[in-house]
């Protein structure tokens, strides 16, 4: 079964979970659609979207991707992901709100990826927010490889 794995970053670190779950994942490759357009689908049997929140709601790229390849991606087998610095309860309401309902009800494994922040690579406005709003300094790096690896099991018995 070949998989995408379709995702948006704006600051690259899911673009660094997108290419070890894809260590994970056979036959899988990565797509970065806030880099370039996602290409052909067609050739793939499962599609795998996801992305980081940014102030309360998942990339727009990511968003977008979905609504313009619904029809497509209904007929395929799916799975979901998003990153963000929140508790999981919140990140499960991110991925929630985010993903048309139809698409999530589809979809064999939802994950919930805890981020990473740089401060050296945040602008001065990001720097604000993520030092009023989220009360972070510097950097921070919460991700947990359990996560992962506990969603590409999910992957894996859906190709079993
Ligand atoms: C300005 C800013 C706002 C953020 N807002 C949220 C948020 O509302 N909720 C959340 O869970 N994470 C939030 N995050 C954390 C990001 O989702 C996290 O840093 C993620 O790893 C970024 O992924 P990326 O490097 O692929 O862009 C925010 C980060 C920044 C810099």
């Amino acid at each position: 079964m070949r998989s995408l794995i379709v995702y948006g970053t704006r600051h690259g670190f899911t673009g660094e979970i997108a290419r070890k779950l894809a260590a994970l994942v056979p036959e899988s490759e990565t797509a970065d659609i806030s880099s370039r357009a996602p290409g052909d689908l067609r050739p793939f049997d499962r599609i795998i979207v996801g992305g980081p929140v940014y102030n309360g709601s998942l990339l727009g790229e990511v968003r977008r991707f979905c609504r313009r390849n619904l029809s497509e991606l209904l007929g395929k087998r799916t799975a979901l992901f998003v990153v963000g610095i929140s508790g999981r309860e919140t990140l499960q309401q991110y991925l929630d709100a985010s993903f048309p309902g139809e698409l999530q009800k589809r979809s064999t494994a939802n994950g919930l990826f805890s981020g990473r922040i740089e401060g050296d690579r945040l602008n001065a406005f990001e720097r604000l927010v993520v030092r009023n709003v989220k009360k972070i300094r510097g950097s921070v790096l919460l991700f947990d490889e359990k996560d992962l690896d506990a969603f590409a099991e999910k992957l894996e018995a859906d190709h079993a």
